[in-house]
């Protein structure tokens, strides 16, 4: 089969860069362009700082697919000779690009820009890919020929990948959420100062918290005629910055519609599979894997297993106060949680047959 021409916005980003990974020998898109705000010839340039230093911060090299892919600054990219873009912008470069890109083209984005428009899916791949129906009626109101589709905050993504099988299986009846979220989450302009988070731990996040309660609600919720009704699940987070480089940690205390005990909670999050018979490139084996070990997961032990894409899940325990369970996830902010989870999201709207056609 031909693979679908790709771009990728904002490659050398901490999003961007995880785009690169995830892109780089897929068997479905080839990337053929990059969009920067600087000038440069290709990739392994514009990742480099005037004073030669390099901006790729991965354990391992620039892929050599990638390092001569050409780069083109946005006014001078053509959005319409590729088949699909994925954007890693802030969102006020969101505002500017993305509707012009989606005017002719899939786009999907790891911007918050859209993720509260009524007339466009939250996605995560795996949770309510279902939610995609709502991309024609995108398309029908904005005279668009592509679409955007923004994935959460990934902070919003552990979370919803846990709370899914347990909301299916046992129903929720309120949501608690203290997070320790990683440096890399905040991307590198502006990012975090390094004498505020080493040795530290910064007990907010602006902004973070609402997202957390509005993303969760509109994930979770139910696609209905031609808009989503968010769960009415009360949510509440108090979200703080860990100086750990990479994965999100996360204690959550959920509420459950019937009895259920510790072994039937594990097992309805192990046995979670909602790829099972399909074959996606980005796809994790295991979705959730569930520790009996009380010491996991562990964010620096535990955030590559499946490449990144696994949530991990330890310390389930009842909890007495919501009538519920309790337990901690790690799951990778720049893996899962931002590029690969868009790249992945894209495999399964293509397997839908929602573009490429
Ligand atoms: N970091 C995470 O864990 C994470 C997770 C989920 C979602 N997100 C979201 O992903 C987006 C990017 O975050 P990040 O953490 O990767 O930020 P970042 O490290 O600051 O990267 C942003 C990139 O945007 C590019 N850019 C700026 N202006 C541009 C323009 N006019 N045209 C093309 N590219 C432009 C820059 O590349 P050039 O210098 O080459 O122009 C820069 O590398 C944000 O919306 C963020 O909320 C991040």
């Amino acid at each position: 089969m031909q693979r679908l021409k790709a771009a990728i916005v904002g490659a050398t980003g901490m999003a961007g860069q995880q785009f690169v990974q995830a892109l780089s020998g897929h068997p479905q898109f080839e990337v053929v362009a990059m969009v920067s705000s600087r000038t440069a010839r290709n990739y392994a340039e514009a990742l480099l700082e005037p004073d030669g230093a390099s901006r790729w911060t991965q354990s391992s090299e620039v892929p050599e697919d990638m390092a001569e892919v050409p780069v083109v600054t946005s006014e001078a990219f053509r959005p319409e000779s590729v088949d699909v873009i994925f954007t890693a912008v802030e969102s006020d470069v969101a505002r500017e690009l993305e509707p012009r890109f989606a005017a002719t083209t899939p786009t999907f984005s790891t911007a918050s820009l859209f993720r509260q428009e009524p007339d466009t899916p939250l996605m995560i791949a795996g949770v309510n890919h279902h939610h995609a129906e709502l991309i024609r009626v995108q398309q029908r109101r904005r005279g668009w020929k592509g679409f955007v589709v923004p994935i959460p905050n990934c902070t919003v993504t552990g979370l919803a990948i846990t709370l899914k099988p347990l909301a299916d299986a046992f129903g929720l009846t309120r949501v608690l959420m203290v997070s320790m979220q990683a440096v890399s989450g905040a991307g590198r302009s502006p990012g975090v100062r390094t004498l505020d988070s080493l040795d530290n731990i910064l007990p907010y996040i602006p902004k973070e918290e609402e997202k957390v309660r509005s993303e969760l609600g509109k994930i979770l919720g139910r696609l209905e005629g031609e808009a989503i009704v968010p769960t009415p699940v009360p949510v509440n987070a108090i979200c703080t910055r860990a100086a750990v480089l990479d994965g999100h940690t996360e204690a959550v205390f959920a509420g459950l519609g019937k009895a259920a005990s510790v072994a039937e909670v594990k097992q309805v999050l192990r046995e979670y599979r909602p790829f099972a018979g399909a074959r996606l490139h980005s796809a994790p084996e295991e979705w959730i894997h569930v520790f009996d070990d009380p010491f996991r997961p562990q964010p620096r032990r535990d955030r590559e297993l499946g490449d990144g894409m696994t949530t991990s899940v330890g310390r389930v325990e009842p909890d007495p106060v919501l009538g519920g369970v309790k337990y901690v996830l790690v799951s990778h902010n720049t893996k899962m949680g931002a590029g690969k989870g868009a790249v992945l999201l894209a495999e399964a709207l293509l397997e839908q047959g929602v573009f490429g056609g």
